[in-house]
C-alpha cells in the first residue's frame, strides 16, 4: 500500500538522518514527530522542537513519559518557528513542518504563511548538503489554502541547481488529504 503523507515524511527522514545528527521539529503539536526524530538521532544527537502553544509542550512531555522515553536529546522550545535562527546555530540534517492546527486542541491557532516561509528559509540556511526539509501541508481549514499556495510558490522558485523539490499527494481522495513537499539540498 502507498504511504500516506505522514508515513512518507518519516520514510524520507529515516533515509538520511543518522545517530548524532541535529534536526528540527518546527511544529511540535502532540509530539509524535519529536519522538520519532529523537529515536532517529539517538542520545548523541539533538532535536529542537518548536510550538507557540504551551499545551503542545505539555502533550509532548506526556507522550515521552507514556512511551518511557527520555527527553535528554530534545529541546522543547515555547516559541514560534520563525525564531529558529535564535535557537539553532549548528548545521541540521533535517526539519519537519506539520502545518495547520493542533489535533484535539485550539483550532483557531494555526500556522501562517509569513512565519512558516521565514522558518523554512531559516532551516534552509542551516541545512547540510543531502539534508531534507519536509512540509506536510494540511489545508482544509480556513487559511490553509492561502498558506499552501504561498508555500508552493516559495518552494517552486528554489534554484534547481541547489535544491530538489518534491510534491507528493493523493489526487483522488476526499476531505483534502495533506500534501507533502520535500526540499533536498543538493550542494
Ligand atoms: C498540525 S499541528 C502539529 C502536529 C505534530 N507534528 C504532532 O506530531 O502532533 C501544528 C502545530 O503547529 C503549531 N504552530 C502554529 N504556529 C506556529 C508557529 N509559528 N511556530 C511553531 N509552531 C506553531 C500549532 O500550535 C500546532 O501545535
Amino acid at each position: 500500500m502507498l504511504d500516506n503523507a505522514m508515513q512518507y515524511s518519516h520514510q524520507l527522514l529515516t533515509e538520511i538522518v543518522q545517530p548524532g545528527d541535529v534536526v528540527i521539529d518546527a511544529t511540535m503539536g502532540n509530539g509524535h514527530d519529536t519522538l520519532f526524530l529523537s529515536e532517529l538521532v539517538q542520545s548523541t544527537g539533538r532535536v529542537f522542537s518548536f510550538d507557540v502553544q504551551k499545551a503542545a509542550l505539555e502533550q509532548t512531555r506526556a507522550l515521552f513519559e507514556h512511551q518511557h522515553q527520555t527527553l535528554i536529546n530534545v529541546e522543547l522550545i515555547h516559541a514560534s518557528h520563525d525564531q529558529i535562527d535564535h535557537y539553532v546555530t549548528e548545521p541540521i540534517t533535517g526539519a519537519i513542518f506539520n502545518l495547520g492546527y493542533l489535533p484535539g486542541g485550539d483550532k483557531s491557532i494555526i500556522t501562517h504563511p509569513t512565519s512558516t516561509i521565514s522558518a523554512v528559509q531559516q532551516s534552509l540556511n542551516q541545512l547540510k548538503i543531502g539534508g531534507r526539509i519536509i512540509l506536510v501541508c494540511y489545508y482544509g481549514h480556513p487559511g490553509g489554502q492561502e498558506e499552501l499556495q504561498q508555500l508552493l510558490s516559495f518552494v517552486a522558485e528554489l534554484d534547481q541547481h541547489h535544491y530538489s523539490c518534491l510534491r507528493y499527494e493523493f489526487i483522488n481522495q476526499i476531505n483534502n488529504p495533506p500534501i507533502l513537499l520535500c526540499i533536498e539540498r543538493k550542494k
